[in-house]
């Protein structure tokens, strides 16, 4: 279309000028992984800080890639009003949903999977398998996040971070049993 501008990179040519649905986010997420001349320079592991890199944000969607080892966790946290979609392309990854008195829900996408997810949505993700690699597509683009913290008591409470800060447990003790569990 002679009206698109600026011109977008390969891989984000085909995209709509709107905020895009959790399905439209999954296909996204679906076709980058088909394509890992996109993301594979940026592919790198640590321990000690998630490693992640922006593949594109526009003021409709962003994308990300991040890698995973068994040691990297986001902690609780959910995505403001964006929603979300996750596809694995290396390894595995965990996802956990909080259940109020009861354990999370966990669930483990492995390569070639994906999911999406409305901004309803709450979630902890862990590297399952040394080497995980997965993209994530939100839109609208992540500003801000919440990102949840567990007292010794039980009681969760929201922090609102900024996107571009790491994501990872907020100074959680164990919870009692019975209460919300941390994953793994
Ligand atoms: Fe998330």
């Amino acid at each position: 279309m002679s009206s698109e501008s600026p011109s977008r990179p390969a891989g984000f040519e085909g995209l709509p000028r709107r905020t895009l649905g959790r399905q439209e986010l999954r296909a996204l997420v679906d076709r980058l992984a088909e394509r890992p001349e996109l993301w594979r320079e940026h592919v790198a592991f640590s321990d000690d800080r998630r490693h992640y890199a922006s593949l594109y944000r526009d003021e409709h969607v962003d994308v990300w890639l991040l890698c995973w080892t068994p040691r990297n966790d986001t902690g609780w946290h959910d995505h403001d009003v964006s929603s979300g979609a996750v596809r694995v392309v290396a390894g595995a990854v965990e996802e956990n949903n909080p259940r109020i008195g009861g354990d999370p829900v966990r669930t483990v996408v492995s390569a070639g999977a994906s999911f999406c997810f409305g901004p309803d949505h709450i979630h902890r993700m862990t590297g399952v398998e040394e080497g995980s690699v997965t993209i994530h597509a939100y839109s609208p683009p992540l500003v801000r996040m919440g990102q949840y913290s567990v007292d010794e008591s039980g009681v969760m409470r929201r922090t609102v971070v900024d996107y571009t800060e790491e994501l990872r447990p907020q100074d959680e003790v164990p919870a009692p049993q019975g209460a919300l569990a941390a994953a793994s």
